[in-house]
């Protein structure tokens, strides 16, 4: 872990400074029709920190991510990044984040190099030296030149996941929102993922949010940790906390005991 209270994020590609942002979840509700997935949740993060939010499966964390990048609008509250309504279209231009989702996103019909190039191409942000010359640094930068060829179809899960962060960094981010980026993945994939996330921050000063079951992760990488119960933040607090909970309930989603006396399939909700 670095120091979190540093003001700019540096170009991974020019070495230019931006300032780095803040995030602010205030009194965010959202319900799908009757059904409430997220109640009355604030907290911020500050500008060049890594936050990770935990949670048990279907608890919101993914709901809450889209809430940042305007792919759900709260039905209650706010999110702001820096002072900018993540609702609002505009803030999109205004502030440049980016989002490596659960399932990677990648598009198997573009090598991995093109599914870099996308989104340069598309906001014609550079001309075809100026993408190449990104997209070689990105790939670089993720141990990746020699998958820049193939397909995603061709990759491990790890590379996968190594590919979505190298698309995300190539939009230069001030702003790094990661879903799950260790699911699926052997704990040494893991752990290199952890590293990367934290380099990421250290180097280029990204303020990042990584939504996480891993407490490895948490335990490693985290400035603080949230975690999320029943759609609401039940702790909220640095990850040194977290070895010890006090809550029997944190306790248990943090190291569940296997209890083959009294088994938790047996009070599955059907
Ligand atoms: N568009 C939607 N319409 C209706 N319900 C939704 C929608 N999106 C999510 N939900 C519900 O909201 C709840 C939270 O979903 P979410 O995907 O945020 O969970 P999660 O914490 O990310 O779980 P996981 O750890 O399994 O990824 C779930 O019950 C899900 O079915
Ligand atoms: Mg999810």
């Amino acid at each position: 872990m670095s120091d979190s209270g540093t003001t700019s994020t540096v170009s991974p590609f020019s070495g230019t400074e931006n300032p780095a942002v803040s995030v602010t979840v205030e009194n965010l509700s959202k319900s799908f029709g009757d059904f409430v997935v997220l109640k009355d949740i604030s907290f911020q993060v500050q500008p060049g920190e890594i936050f990770v939010l935990m949670g048990p499966s279907g608890s919101g964390k993914s709901v809450l991510l889209k809430h940042l990048v305007g792919l759900e609008l709260p039905s209650s509250g706010r999110v702001l990044i820096d002072k900018y309504d993540a609702s609002h279209e505009e803030t999109r231009e205004k502030i440049r984040l980016a989002l490596v989702f659960q399932a990677g996103a990648l598009f198997n019909s573009l090598s991995v190099y093109d599914n870099l190039a996308l989104y340069l191409r598309e906001h014609r942000l550079a001309d075809e030296a100026g993408i190449n010359e990104k997209v070689m640094r990105a790939l670089q930068i993720l141990s990746l030149e020699n998958a820049a060829r193939k397909s995603p179809s061709e990759l491990s899960g790890g590379m996968k996941k190594r590919v979505a962060i190298a698309r995300a960094l190539v939009m230069e981010p001030q702003l790094m929102l990661y879903d799950e980026p260790t699911s699926e993945l052997d704990p040494v994939m893991g752990a290199t993922i952890s590293e990367i996330i934290a380099t990421l921050k250290d180097q280029y000063r990204v303020t990042s949010i990584v939504v996480s079951h891993d407490r490895d992760l948490a335990l490693n990488i985290a400035d603080r940790v949230g975690i999320l119960m029943g759609g609401k933040l039940v702790h909220l607090g640095p990850p040194s906390e977290l070895r010890q909970p006090k809550d029997p309930v944190i306790a248990d989603f943090l190291q569940p005991v296997i209890d083959l006396k009294n088994p938790r399939f047996k009070k599955l909700e059907t």
